[in-house]
């Protein structure tokens, strides 16, 4: 039995929580074994109501499951930053989840927008540092609001950080297929003191990984290539702001926003899986957005679960939707509704044989 906290959040979220669950639910019973959910109404509504994003007891309780599957956190009443810090990154950080795993791969189907790139050529795998970095919050204003203004906010990166990142994608890359190059995307020729222990470590930690080649490349460089050349890649390693921004632009030759998912990671703790794109609050109700990211993040789950085959058999089945089915990733675009998405991914699943 597996204990799962879902927190669909806000907008769009509960609408492609619903349909991940419907599957969830689907391929769980095809391959015998039980979930359990239990919902938190966690999101921007609870905090215009309560001025909470994250309670301590809610935070607590979070810790006793075995995973949490969100939706979207961001309401268009609610300042920036704060649902953001308060949840989001909070439970990030709170439960150590200090690798954020998103894979970006075409299935067929899905247009791409780079000219004579398919399925074969875009396949590979982000480990984003998702605990330090630019995102600690480290850092303060002086004379604020004055002509004299400083602001600085601080890269914090520990060897202790760098080092279970660094060690968990050279362990990822090492199982994940034949190719065995892990790419470590950084700064090293401007951030000579950050980058300079990224470059270190990754190369100390490397000598323990003689299978595994080892590649560099600066952040400026690694757009180019995932645009040039994305069959290059198979694994990259990037702290945390270079991550956010690569796989936003791997999303993009993925298919978009609407497929790409991905896990908050702690592989010795509760893991927490997502779509990676926002609420989309002008979509929300409409039964437009594409669950597929959704979706794809509950695959994802179910292998941190160790459940393999069913997480094989959801990818499958989503990999026959987006091949014999649906027009665009785009929402209000698939030719189909966010519940027929979600069906048709059901029905596949049903009828695929392991
Ligand atoms: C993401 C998001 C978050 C991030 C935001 C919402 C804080 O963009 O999951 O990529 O920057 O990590
Ligand atoms: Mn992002």
């Amino acid at each position: 039995m597996h204990k799962i906290a879902v927190i669909p959040g806000d907008g769009t979220g509960p609408e492609v929580v619903r349909e991940g669950l419907k599957v969830l639910e689907a391929v769980s019973k095809l391959e015998g074994f039980d979930c359990e959910t239990v919902e938190y109404d966690l999101g921007g509504e609870r905090y215009l109501a309560t001025g909470e994003a994250l309670p301590d007891s809610a935070l607590e309780e979070l810790r006793a499951f075995d995973a949490i599957y969100l939706g979207a956190v961001g309401h268009p009443d609610v300042a920036p930053g704060i649902l953001e810090q308060g949840l989001l990154l909070k439970l990030r950080f709170e439960l150590e989840q200090y690798i954020n795993l998103r894979p970006i791969k075409l299935y067929p189907g899905v247009r791409c927008p780079l000219k004579d790139k398919g399925p074969e050529e875009i396949d590979f795998v982000v480990v984003r540092e998702n605990n330090e970095g630019l995102y600690t919050g480290s850092g303060g204003f002086s004379h604020k609001g004055t002509a004299d203004e400083v602001a600085i906010q601080e890269m914090v990166n520990t060897r202790a950080g760098v080092e279970r990142c660094v060690r968990y994608a050279y362990d990822y890359c090492r199982r994940r297929d034949d190719k065995k190059m892990l790419t470590l995307c950084a700064k090293t020729n401007v951030l000579t003191y950050a980058h300079d222990l990224w470059w270190r470590t990754f190369q100390e930690v490397g000598e323990e990984y003689p299978d595994v080649k080892r590649d560099y490349a600066h952040v400026d460089a690694t757009c180019m290539w995932m645009i040039k050349n994305p069959e290059w890649f198979d694994t990259i390693v990037t702290c945390n702001m270079f991550g956010d921004i690569i796989t936003d632009l791997g999303a993009m030759i993925q298919g978009g926003m609407g497929i790409a998912a991905g896990g908050n990671i702690n592989p010795d703790g509760v893991s927490m899986f997502e779509p990676i794109g926002g609420s989309a609050p002008k979509y929300t109700g409409k039964n437009v957005i594409n669950p597929l990211a959704a979706i794809c993040a509950v695959g994802m789950m179910l292998d941190q679960l160790g459940e393999s085959r069913a997480a094989a058999r959801l990818e499958r089945a989503v990999m026959w939707v987006t091949a014999n089915k649906m027009k665009s990733m785009a929402a209000g675009k698939m030719g189909y509704s966010t519940q027929e998405v979600g069906d048709l991914v059901v029905e596949s699943a049903e009828r695929s044989e392991v």
